[in-house]
């Protein structure tokens, strides 16, 4: 007997998701990745060259050189541009080839054929903006204040690389009921109701995922936002170890690196002022809470992991997941409209 195979053509929609809406900003790594030599990224769908200049600006270009495609990030430094390792073609900061050296006036030189981006380098990461074509001016990077009041809060950049789609990292932050269970023997989350009822309460630029009468107990809400960049945010409470200040805050931002990996960066926050006690609390996170709240994230990479890819084409969904329903549709939604409107260029 033959089994015919009708292969199932693929969901653009789906496809647009996988690799990352369009025209928003992203981080794609901690700063400290670019150092002395050019660096290579898979993000987004694209793959990237970035570098620093002798004034250590960042510049980021296409990884992919306009003569044959060798990866300039193999290439040498000169100042703002990359020269190809293979031919020694010069690539500048905006994408235009200033040098061909093996032919001098060739057509090549001065034109701009090679696609540059916007990067911008802000609490301790690398922001790139993910925009449909090439834009002189990208619009502000917005980021909540927890990342950018630096006379109220202190925080630490954790950064990792997940082995699942960062859709799932979105539907595990989105899910605060995990901390009650997942999480219930860490130092944080062992109080509160294990049962609860979840509203959603709209904000300005998203909307927050919230339990019904209890607050400042566990993890009891969830926030995402869009500001130009995607971003979410919670707070848990810190038991009396954790030193001064208030409740353990967590931005988080997500970019796909390639199909099944995920760039996860969580800003660990804590609102003090500059002086001793955000000197106090830097410490003992140093020393005693941060290996804590790795166990925790392990705990989360490891139920993340072993998901399998089609996971979400198996599910019962229960009240708990009202936030997981309503950031899925915004963002199929926000998929379809990039969709449109590309399909409306191209015919126009
Ligand atoms: S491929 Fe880069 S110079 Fe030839
Ligand atoms: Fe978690």
């Amino acid at each position: 007997m033959t089994i015919a195979i009708t292969p199932v053509p693929a969901d653009p929609v789906d496809h647009l998701l996988e690799i990352g809406l369009k025209d928003l900003w992203y981080p794609i790594c901690p700063s400290h990745f670019i150092k002395e030599n050019p660096i290579s990224l898979r993000r987004l769908g694209r793959k990237i060259a970035l570098w620093r200049d002798g004034e250590g600006v960042l510049h980021a270009l296409e990884d992919r050189c306009p003569h044959r495609g060798a990866p300039l990030s193999q290439g040498v430094i000169l100042g703002d541009r990359l020269s190809c390792p293979y031919h020694g073609v010069e690539v500048r900061h905006d994408g235009v080839v200033m040098r061909v050296p093996g032919s001098p006036g060739c057509k090549l030189e001065g034109s701009k054929a090679t696609r540059h981006f916007h990067v911008q380098e802000r609490a301790g990461a690398v922001f790139l903006y993910n925009s449909k074509e090439p834009v002189d001016v990208p619009p502000p990077l917005v980021l909540p204040e927890q990342l950018t009041d630096d006379a109220e809060y202190g925080s630490f950049l954790c950064y990792t690389e997940w082995k699942g789609d960062y859709r799932y990292v979105l539907d595990n932050v989105m899910d605060p009921m995990h901390g009650t269970y997942l999480h219930k023997q860490s130092h944080s989350m062992a109080e509160g109701d294990s049962s609860a009822k979840f509203g959603i309460r709209p904000t300005d630029i998203g909307f927050v995922f919230e339990k019904e009468g209890q607050r400042n107990v566990n993890f009891d809400w969830t926030e995402w936002a869009d500001t130009g960049i995607h971003w979410m945010r919670l707070e848990i409470p810190y038991p009396k170890t954790g030193g001064p200040g208030g409740n353990f805050i967590i931005v988080g931002a997500f970019s796909p690196i390639v199909k099944g990996m995920t760039a996860t960066f969580f800003w660990r926050v804590r609102k003090l002022p500059k002086g001793w006690e955000r000197d106090t609390w830097r410490f003992l996170y140093k020393n005693r809470l941060e290996a804590r709240h790795w166990h925790v994230l392990e705990q989360d990479r490891v139920m993340l992991e072993e998901m399998e890819a089609d996971a979400n084409q198996h599910e019962n969904l229960y009240q708990h997941d009202l936030g997981i329903v309503r950031l899925r549709r915004h963002m199929r939604n926000l998929a379809q409209a990039q969709l449109a409107e590309a399909a409306e260029t191209a015919t126009a």
